[in-house]
């Protein structure tokens, strides 16, 4: 399997200033390198648009990762607006990834209808945001990255065929 690159990014006020570790990324990376992805970056920020934004654009426009998983930022609090980066700077939208997220989490807690999540493509970067907690990112990438990887492998075309094994 192609080891597809990944970079991970916090969005946390809290976590930026140190008042609160930050539990999700360093959840994320595990996960990631235990299914074979290379993790080649890892950033935490406040929810701040524009911080967010160019962070985002850099890594897709430098190409340093296949793909960005974001954590936090994605609820209701005022502050929350990784959504709205996402959009802001992706090229293409990605309705079904989140869409997906919230069919497989809604059967876990109807909280799930809450989560604002996004997913896009810039250059040849897909961009996936996920829930905050620790516990989401872990029940949203089991359901998820199984699928991601065909996604990849077409984005960064490394292969054409939609063929299922
Ligand atoms: N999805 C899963 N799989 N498991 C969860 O526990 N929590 C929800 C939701 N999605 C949850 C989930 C809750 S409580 C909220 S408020 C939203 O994600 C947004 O989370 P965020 O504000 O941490 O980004």
């Amino acid at each position: 399997m192609e080891k597809f690159r990944v970079a991970v990014i916090t969005s946390s006020d809290s976590g930026y200033a140190g008042q609160r570790e930050d539990k999700s990324g360093p959840v994320i990376v595990e996960f990631v390198k235990n299914a074979g992805f290379e993790v080649v970056h890892t950033t935490l920020l406040p929810d701040d648009k524009l911080m967010l934004e160019m962070e985002m654009a850099r890594i897709c426009d430098e190409n340093i990762a296949d793909l960005i998983l974001t954590t936090g930022g994605t609820g209701f609090s005022p502050r929350d607006v990784m959504p709205e980066a996402t959009k802001a700077i992706s090229h293409k939208d990605v309705p079904g990834i989140p869409e997906a997220m919230r069919y497989f989490s809604l059967q876990i807690t109807g909280r799930a209808m809450l989560s604002r999540a996004a997913a896009g493509i810039r250059e040849k970067t897909l961009i996936v945001n996920m829930p905050g907690s620790p516990k989401a990112v872990t029940e949203c990438l089991e359901y998820i990255l199984p699928h991601l990887t065909h996604g990849l492998e077409i984005l960064t075309e490394k292969t054409s065929n939609c063929a299922r094994k």
